[in-house]
């Protein structure tokens, strides 16, 4: 029988920076997860993270990784990556008209991965996405956000400006503001604990419908197949239950933004 835990080998074909500690590289080989689904990403002798898909369903497979340790410091330099997956669950945009990613932080990379996705199967302008980072040099993707201009509305915020920028300043939920679909649009959030409080907030007091916002749960972990118990919120697996879950699902759980 094939032991789950053992990861396989991976070609990595390219790396680039994205900011100071923001990496992304690409894999000599196709994604075969969805978006808002992880891999199980591994350095020999050191250990493993997960790390969500940051490309659409059957691109190169691509990842974008902010150096925190260990596992995600060692990473970028490597020529085979091990790896396992993909899990967890992934962001149900094919069951509504209308959707509304909003990432913050090290948040978007699920939230491009759903891009791709959506515009693969020619949705694009069902899609909207709000993004924002604490400064300019902190925002990844920048060479990209060129071309999704030309498909969705992108809406860009900084938490504080710099003298060369001219864009949104603020929060990511007030993003929501600008938002041109409608309130039955589902709305798919992920970012630090506190942006997510934040923009849900916003999003019911805008009229949004609580059983259509999605958010993604972090835990750390170590099976990544709901066999170990470390990622547990409340009754939830995050492995499993998540990362993407519905936000009736988990919003009286003392835990979920601990
Ligand atoms: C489902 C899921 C998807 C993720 N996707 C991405 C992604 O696309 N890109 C990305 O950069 N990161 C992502 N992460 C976070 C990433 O897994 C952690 O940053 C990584 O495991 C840290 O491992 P390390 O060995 O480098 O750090 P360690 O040496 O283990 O720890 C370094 C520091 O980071 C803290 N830390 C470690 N893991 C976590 C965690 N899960 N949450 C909060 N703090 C943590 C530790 O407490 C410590 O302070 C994801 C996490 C989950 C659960
Ligand atoms: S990581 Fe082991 S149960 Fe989720």
């Amino acid at each position: 029988m094939e032991n789950e835990y053992r990861p396989h080998t991976l070609k990595m074909s390219k790396m680039t920076e994205e900011t100071p500690d923001v990496y992304t590289i690409e894999m000599d080989s196709k994604n075969e997860g969805r978006a808002g689904q992880f891999y199980m990403l591994s350095v020999p002798g050191v250990g493993e993270a997960p790390i969500s898909v940051a490309s659409g369903f059957g691109r190169n497979l691509i990842f974008t990784i902010r150096d925190v340790g260990s596992v995600t410091s060692k990473l970028k330099n490597l020529q085979f990556v091990g790896i396992r997956g993909p899990y967890g669950t992934g962001w149900p945009w094919k069951e509504y008209d209308e959707v509304i990613g909003v990432a913050g932080g090290i948040g978007i990379p699920p939230i491009r991965s759903l891009l791709e996705e959506m515009m693969d199967s020619g949705r694009q302008q069902d899609l909207e996405v709000m993004y924002g980072a604490r400064t300019p040099s902190d925002l990844v993707y920048k060479k990209d956000f060129g071309d999704w201009t030309k498909s969705i509305n992108l809406q860009i915020t900084v938490d504080r400006a710099n003298a060369e920028w001219n864009g949104n300043v603020g929060f990511v939920p007030a993003l929501l503001r600008k938002a041109h679909l409608s309130r039955m649009a589902a709305v798919f959030v992920i970012g630090p604990p506190l942006m997510m409080i934040n923009t849900v907030k916003e999003a019911l007091k805008l009229g949004y419908r609580e059983d259509r916002i999605f958010i993604s749960l972090e835990r750390r972990m170590e099976c990544g197949i709901g066999v170990c118990g470390h990622c547990n919120i409340g009754e939830h697996y995050v492995c499993e239950s998540g990362p993407i879950i519905n936000y009736s699902r988990v919003r009286n759980d003392k835990e979920l933004f601990l």
